[in-house]
């Protein structure tokens, strides 16, 4: 298992490059089940969650290899429409094989994903969706088991929306579902994250008639098949944000290239209103702080709201603020097991419900720390490179999952992070 060693406080400066997003290119991947034949994504990440999805898509029968060119997903094969629990229990994204293996394959029997560290995570209004399309769903033995009629799904209106407002992959699999359906559907309160949007362009590049790509609106007609498709995905506004917050919280300047500012509105607002400048430089963005740290309030929402993916990266950015902030998580309820990790290393955050209220202090100091998830890893990363002396990330797996060798990208423009083998 691998550790992190950072050395801080760190200044960096120079330029760094967000690969392609993960939660686009994980439903892509699964779309390309939907059209026998070789799909190409060219810049798919090379991240752990990547290779999961490849190994789950291995085992129902496709072919998927990586070579410089991207990654290749022979789909000409699907044979084996089973979505297993040792696969499936490592990450929850496996869902979204859901929607196209009902609608190429007419049957799914997919493990019903548990929770995981950042809370319970449902998919019941995945199911309301396929249900409405006209699949036939039970239970069996902790699997979900989804059946087409015998002449295939027919288009409905599908209200999506649920207790915590729209759902990303609940609405890539009723899409992926639905665009291979008879006739017409219409899903209202779709999920309108960038991610989202990407899968709906992919779709239609390989043929599908969507329409409303971005709005909370989607109209999809069916059509009888889809072609593969060759389909780079946007840039990783997470990564790129995390970034950005790296840049402030060391004092430094960065350009961070591959990300798109139109897709990160309210955490670009927010940046600013920190005292962070953020400029777009055309195939990218600069980033720069130099003076103190303002507090600013946080809610995350969905798109575009605030994203709950940036929420702990931003928290650790915050404990260092002249005064102070409260952090609220609208999406995830239970996502903030980075609060107490960033307390042993001398911040000063009180969690009350659903919320953190973040004092800032002038500094941090280094401690040994556990990731627990993605993206609290990502905010330990942070945290470290700030803080006085050497902090010691337990459990970089988390990290691995996300971010493409973060340890590299970061020391390439200053930062004094060695992973160890332990
Ligand atoms: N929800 C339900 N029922 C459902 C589905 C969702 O109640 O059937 C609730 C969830 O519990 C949550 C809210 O709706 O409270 C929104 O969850 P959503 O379904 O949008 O999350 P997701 O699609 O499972 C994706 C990302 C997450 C990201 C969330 C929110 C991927 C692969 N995952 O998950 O990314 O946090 O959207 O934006 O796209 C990450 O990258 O670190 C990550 C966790």
């Amino acid at each position: 298992m691998d550790i992190f060693e950072i050395d801080g406080p760190t200044r960096l400066s120079g330029s760094v490059e967000v690969a392609g997003s993960k939660n686009s290119a994980l439903p892509i991947i699964a779309a390309a089940l939907l059209a026998p034949g070789v799909s190409n994504i060219p810049n798919a990440p090379d991240l752990a969650d990547i290779r999961s999805m490849q190994m789950l898509l291995e085992s129902l029968g496709a072919r998927v290899h990586r070579d410089k060119a991207g990654l290749h997903v022979d789909a000409t094969t699907v044979d084996n429409p089973v979505g297993d629990y040792d696969l499936v229990r490592k990450m929850r994204a496996s869902i979204c094989i859901l929607g196209p293996l009902l609608a190429r394959c007419g049957r799914v029997k997919i493990s019903m994903p548990g929770g995981c560290s950042i809370g319970d995570r449902p998919v019941d209004i995945h199911l309301r969706g396929v249900k409405a399309l006209g699949a036939k769903i039970h239970l069996e033995n902790g699997y979900i088991v989804a059946e087409a009629p015998a002449g295939g799904l027919t288009g409905a209106e599908i209200f999506l929306g649920g207790p915590f407002g729209s759902t990303v992959l609940g609405t890539d699999n009723v899409m992926m579902a639905a665009v291979l359906a008879k006739g017409t559907t219409v899903i209202e309160s779709a999920a309108c994250e960038p991610e989202v949007a990407d899968l709906a362009n992919c779709l239609n590049a390989m043929g599908a008639k969507i329409q409303g790509i971005g709005s909370p609106r989607l109209v999809i007609e069916g059509v009888k098949r889809l072609k593969p498709v060759v389909y780079p995905v946007i840039g990783d506004r997470i990564e790129a944000g995390t970034f950005i917050a790296a840049a402030a919280m060391t004092q430094s300047r960065l350009k961070i290239k591959n990300c798109d500012l139109n897709h990160m509105m309210a955490v670009t607002d927010r940046f600013r209103h920190i005292g962070v400048q953020v400029e777009s430089n055309g195939h990218g963005c600069e980033a720069a702080l130099d003076g103190p740290i303002e507090p600013a309030d946080i809610t995350t929402q969905p798109y575009p709201g605030f994203p709950t993916d940036l929420q702990a990266q931003f928290m650790a950015l915050l404990a260092l603020a002249r005064g102070n902030s409260v952090v609220t998580e609208k999406i995830f309820p239970d996502r903030f097991m980075h609060v107490a990790e960033l307390n042993r290393m001398a911040a000063n955050l009180r969690k009350e419900g659903p919320s953190v209220i973040v004092a800032g202090v002038e500094k941090l100091i280094a401690a040994p720390v556990m990731a627990s998830d993605l993206r609290a890893s990502a905010a330990l990363v942070l945290a470290g490179m700030a803080a006085e002396g050497k902090t010691v990330v337990q459990r970089v797996y988390h990290i691995d999952r996300g971010y493409y060798r973060i340890e590299e990208k970061l020391n390439k423009v200053g930062a004094k992070i060695r992973r160890v083998s332990v």
